[in-house]
């Protein structure tokens, strides 16, 4: 079932995800080669509790940490640990989840680490523009699958692997609700788009195969073919006009 969310839940998710974003910007602020995604994580844990709120992965379904810190061929729910160090010409997708008063806000932004090859470069910059690809579709009496069908077409342009394990997903009271977003299929499907719709959307983009494999830790997941993921992902409400991007941080460029 979808839920509408009221104005009121809104201003709640809303707040949920400047401090989601907030952390992104700490974290963002951190990476460097020689910092391990251990320290990252308390990084990310101290910014979401000093502003109220609380982690929203910490201890989902058992995952232990605040951040999943996905580097190069991990493709999503890389575990934060002491021994994993950044290194020069490194990718790293960062996603965050953070609850306020009962309310989730979830993001992911894949970041450089020193020089990254201009192949890679262009990984990450069209996964971003996958999302807004993906946006555009973003507004009432809209198809779910309107979104989906942009960004898997955009992507998949340029002869990437459109992830199909994990999709996008209803926000709000959970961190997972209705209605699942794939990022792919036809246009003209699914649920037609509503203001108070609260949703994450979330492209996952492979150099290389789309097909992915989780690591017997049971979350680490890796490209099939160990080329990079790239991952970029932001809560959104539905409005009458279109769409409000919840997970920023005051003053953040979000769309560069
Ligand atoms: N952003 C991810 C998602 O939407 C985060 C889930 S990681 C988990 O599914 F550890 F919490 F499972
Ligand atoms: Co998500």
């Amino acid at each position: 079932m979808i839920t509408l969310k009221s104005d009121r839940e809104i201003e709640l998710m809303r707040e949920a995800g400047r401090i989601t974003a907030y952390a992104h910007l700490k974290v963002k602020e951190a990476i460097r080669p020689g910092i391990s995604t251990y320290e990252l994580d308390k990084i990310a844990y101290e910014a979401i509790v000093s502003q109220g709120a609380i982690p929203s992965f910490l201890n989902y379904n058992g995952y232990p940490a605040s951040i999943c810190a996905s580097i190069n061929e991990v493709v999503v729910h890389g575990i934060p640990n002491k021994k994993t160090i950044l290194k020069n010409g490194d990718i790293i997708s960062i996603d965050i989840g953070a609850i306020y008063r009962g309310y989730h806000g979830d993001a992911a932004r894949t970041h450089y680490v020193g020089e990254v090859k201009e192949e890679i470069k262009l990984l990450v910059e069209r996964t971003k523009q996958s999302f807004y690809e993906g946006l555009k579709f973003a507004k009432p009496g809209n198809r779910l699958s309107d979104i989906s069908h942009a960004i898997g077409n955009y992507a998949a342009s340029f002869g990437y692997g459109v992830v199909r394990d994990f999709t996008g997903h209803g926000i709000g009271r959970n961190l997972h609700e209705d209605p699942a977003i794939p990022n792919y299929g036809e246009e003209g499907h699914g649920p037609i788009l509503k203001k108070g719709m609260t949703l994450a959307i979330e492209p996952i983009i492979n150099l290389g195969t789309y097909r992915v494999k989780v690591l017997s830790d049971g979350w680490t997941t890796t490209t099939l073919d160990k080329k990079p993921s790239a991952h970029y992902e932001n809560t959104i409400v539905i409005t009458d006009e279109g769409y409000e991007i919840l997970t920023k941080y005051e003053g953040e460029e979000i769309d560069v």
